[in-house]
């Protein structure tokens, strides 16, 4: 069995940083070792970490790799979004496979899992879309859910794509609390938005701009409220995907207040990016074009504020990356006709470190946005996400002092620009490990094509005991760690 120590560097994890050495054998995680005290045997591969913070891979929940939208597909594949999030220090995607209109949730999920097998560079598992909410997938989901596929979404945007109507979701909801899965919600009216697309459209605004002002925060807040509604009257715990707007976290704040089970995550580009990029020159615009959309600074103070109140518990990115050329210039003259989604699973690590560098959050609290919170949600703790002697042995090696420019340039994500393009950011992953291979070494990559498994996931429990199902329902106590 191979064996790696891990020597000399400051460990965090989502409770704190010590100097430790980590020793791993095999795939695993053997012992956290006080510095120095063990002999090495010469079989051990030494990875010296000193300068170093040591902290388990990043484990983001929300991407799309080659997702149909808008008459294209993302723009990165599984083999180059896995590659390019190692890159980031990410060792775990949580990608979502689409249920086809008419079809079967089980057919998305075999077509998304061909897709991915032999194809991802780090671990992966898979939420479900439902895109057409039935009687027949709602009876599939019990054995979805027994095959790690435990959590799933729903939107209340896309009229006529995605869209489930109330009635659709609060079964689904029903079926995702007897069942254990954990629901999340796409929430922004979508009705009411179509509504002032087309009249947008019918006045000659196709400018890009024109996406954000026709997505009104309030219309964020207003599906936030709703769905938080729903979910209290089916009983399920309730995620909400990349919130964007104040109003919609003031409606996750006041459910958690109560103790109901909603968690939300807010992703990097409404952390760092003003709506005023949309209203850029010529094509420009089009780049920053996501749903929700980008929004004012007032926004980011709230979402800031959310990550140290735990009324944000994670930080994904939506990675859904689609190029300028041939891609989001589908939109020219009709801002509806964008494809939607903002490239970034390769800079989450580094964005969200610079809320440590400017002192918004704490180096475990960063931790825990971007890897501890998302397993024990999504049922992936304790094998990933902790630094635990039994886990995984997912471990990034990260360089806080390291200086460097966010460009397309050098970036490996399949995509023409950045959504960062210029950005000077302070620190950087260094060397990644995934189940005891080095797949990042010094910037490099060495992993390969296919590394990636399968990771099944635990239903969702609000004790992070892995199996136990929620039990008090809406009544448990969402204080308790696992539901954290
Ligand atoms: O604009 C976005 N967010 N594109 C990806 C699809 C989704 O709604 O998450
Ligand atoms: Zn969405
Ligand atoms: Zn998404």
């Amino acid at each position: 069995m191979s064996r790696l120590l891990v020597e000399g560097g400051t460990v965090v994890t989502s409770s704190g940083a010590a100097a430790a050495d980590i020793l791993v054998e095999g795939e695993r995680i053997a012992a956290l070792l006080t510095p120095g005290t063990v002999p090495v045997d010469p079989g051990t591969t030494r990875i010296d970490a000193r300068g170093k913070l040591v902290v388990p891979g990043g484990i983001d929940v929300h991407t799309h790799m080659e997702m149909p939208f808008g008459g294209t597909h993302s723009a990165d594949t599984f083999s180059t979004g896995s590659r390019a999030a190692a890159h980031g220090g990410t060792t775990t995607i949580v990608d979502f496979a689409i249920q086809p209109r008419g079809g079967s949730a089980r057919q998305g999920l075999e077509t998304w899992m061909a897709r991915a097998e032999g194809s991802c560079a780090i671990d992966f598992g898979f939420h479900l879309i439902l895109s057409d909410v039935t009687e027949e997938v709602l009876k599939e989901v019990y054995g979805l859910v027994q095959d790690g596929v435990t959590s799933y979404k729903l939107f209340m945007a896309y009229p006529g794509v995605f869209y489930s109507d109330d009635g659709q979701i609060l079964r689904a909801m029903q079926t995702a609390a007897e069942a254990g899965a954990m629901v999340m919600m796409h929430a922004e009216n979508g009705i009411a938005i179509d509504v002032l697309v087309e009249q947008a459209l019918a006045a000659g605004r196709g400018e890009a701009k024109m996406h954000g002002e026709t997505r009104p925060s309030v219309l964020e807040g207003e599906a936030t409220h709703r769905a938080i509604v729903l979910a209290g009257v089916a009983g399920c715990p309730l995620y909400i995907v990349h919130l964007s707007a104040m109003e919609a976290l003031a409606e996750v704040s006041a459910a958690r207040d109560e103790g109901r089970l909603v968690f939300a995550e807010t992703c990097p580009q409404y952390l760092f990016l003003d709506e005023s990029l949309m209203a850029g020159p010529g094509q420009e615009g089009a780049k920053y074009v996501c749903s929700p959309p980008i929004r004012a600074g007032a926004h980011r103070e709230a979402l800031w504020r959310g990550l140290r109140t735990d009324d944000l518990s994670v930080v994904a990115t939506d990675h859904c990356p689609f190029c300028m050329k041939d891609q989001k210039e589908l939109g020219r003259d009709d801002f509806s006709k964008i494809p939607n989604g903002l490239p970034g699973v390769e800079h989450r690590m580094d964005l969200l470190y610079q809320g440590v560098v400017g002192n918004r959050i704490s180096l475990a609290r960063w931790v825990e946005l971007t890897s501890t919170a998302p397993s024990r949600l999504f049922g992936l703790h304790p094998a990933k996400g902790s630094l635990l002697p039994g886990a995984d042995a997912d471990i990034v090696l990260y360089d806080p002092s390291r200086q460097h420019t966010l460009s397309a340039a050098d970036h490996h994500m399949a995509v023409d620009y950045s959504a960062y393009e210029g950005m000077e950011v302070t620190g950087g992953v260094d060397t990644v490990i995934s189940r005891g291979q080095v797949v990042i070494e010094r910037g490099v990559f060495t992993g390969r094509e296919g590394h990636g498994r399968f990771v099944r996931r635990e239903p969702f429990s609000c004790t992070g005991t892995p199996g136990q199902p929620m039990g008090g329902g809406e009544m448990a106590d969402r204080s308790t760690e696992g539901a954290r």
